[in-house]
């Protein structure tokens, strides 16, 4: 990390110890706010990484995935990288500039979807078409390393085939396995947030989020359209060695509150705040509008 360490004022949270430290950027001379908590002790890992603007995030988003693509690599020979939608992939962009579209070894990237909607993959509302512009193809990925949905088949079809793709490579290794499920350990899965708290396409009170068994599952009932999905379960996303979560703006505060603050079982829980990996690190990256819910925040404008 290209930064320097001003001031670090260490509070006690709920019981999470956050260190918020002042960080100067020598590059851009600019002070970013960062917020980074850790449970004490516990079994959860999870961080929060609050920005001051969304170049600064975007920045450290980037690096957050050079580092664990680096170490990826070292350590397996490969990195499985899951990507959503919306506005994480616009987040993304630093990796096409340098010195990240240099550097990552990108021939050892395999990419999948946490989610996808159910369209063809040259439609507007396709999460392969959107990274495939905006990322995919800026960067010196391998075409056959890109594993996106058959857009030709049933919502259903789709996940089962989806699944089956995933399983043999899982069996090559490609994909690692968790050692307390049999499921999939993906290197990373980047997830976004609707203001709703939902996270891949785990929507509120779906039953797709009860969903046990399966590893990819189908939805035709999407609160926002399109309806027809396909969506990692829980029970994939809680398996990986990172998760990341990222939310940004007004409209997600609430939902981020809801995530991250221990606040009972009289407020709605939200799918964001059971995204938690078992024994992976879960970070969240967040500006200041979407952190400015938080309990005892420092970060309310
Ligand atoms: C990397 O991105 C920079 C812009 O930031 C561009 O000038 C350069 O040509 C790119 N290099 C490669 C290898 O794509
Ligand atoms: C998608 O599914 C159809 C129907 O099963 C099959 O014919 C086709 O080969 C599949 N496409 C890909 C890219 O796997
Ligand atoms: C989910 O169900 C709970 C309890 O039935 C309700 O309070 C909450 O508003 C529902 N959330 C959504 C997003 O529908």
């Amino acid at each position: 990390m290209h930064v320097e360490a001003r001031k670090i004022t260490i509070i006690i949270h709920f019981g999470f110890i956050a260190v918020l430290s002042s960080i100067k950027t020598p590059s851009a001379n600019a002070v970013e706010l960062v917020g980074s908590m850790a449970l004490s002790g516990g079994h959860k890992d999870r961080e929060l990484r609050v920005h001051e603007s969304l170049d600064e995030l975007s920045t450290d988003l980037a690096d957050y995935i050079a580092e664990l693509s680096e170490a990826s690599v070292k350590e397996r020979g490969v990195f499985a990288i899951a990507l959503s939608g919306g506005s994480l992939i616009g987040l993304m962009g630093k990796l096409c500039e340098a010195p990240y579209n240099k550097t990552v070894d990108w021939a050892k990237w395999y990419i999948f979807w946490a989610d996808e909607r159910v369209v063809a993959k040259n439609h507007a509302d396709s999460n392969y078409k959107l990274a495939k512009d905006r990322l995919l193809s800026k960067v010196p990925i391998i075409p056959s390393h890109v594993h996106s949905i058959n857009d030709t088949v049933s919502a259903e079809e789709a996940a089962d085939d989806y699944e089956f793709v995933i399983r043999q490579l899982v069996k090559s290794r490609v994909i690692s396995v968790s050692d307390i499920s049999d499921c999939p350990k993906f290197d990373l899965i980047l997830l976004g947030m609707g203001p709703d708290g939902h996270v891949a396409s785990l929507f509120p009170n779906h039953s797709a989020l009860e969903e046990k068994d399966e590893w990819v599952t189908f939805i035709t009932d999407s609160p926002k359209p399109p309806p027809e999905r396909i969506t990692f379960t829980l029970p994939v996303i809680n398996s990986a060695s990172n998760v990341a979560i990222v939310a940004t703006g007004d409209s997600k505060a609430e939902a981020v509150h809801l995530a991250v603050d221990d606040v009972g079982s009289d407020s709605p829980s939200v799918p964001a705040g059971v995204a938690q990996p078992l024994k992976g690190k879960l970070v969240w990256f967040l500006d200041k509008a979407a952190a400015s819910k938080l309990e005892g925040s420092q970060f309310s404008a």
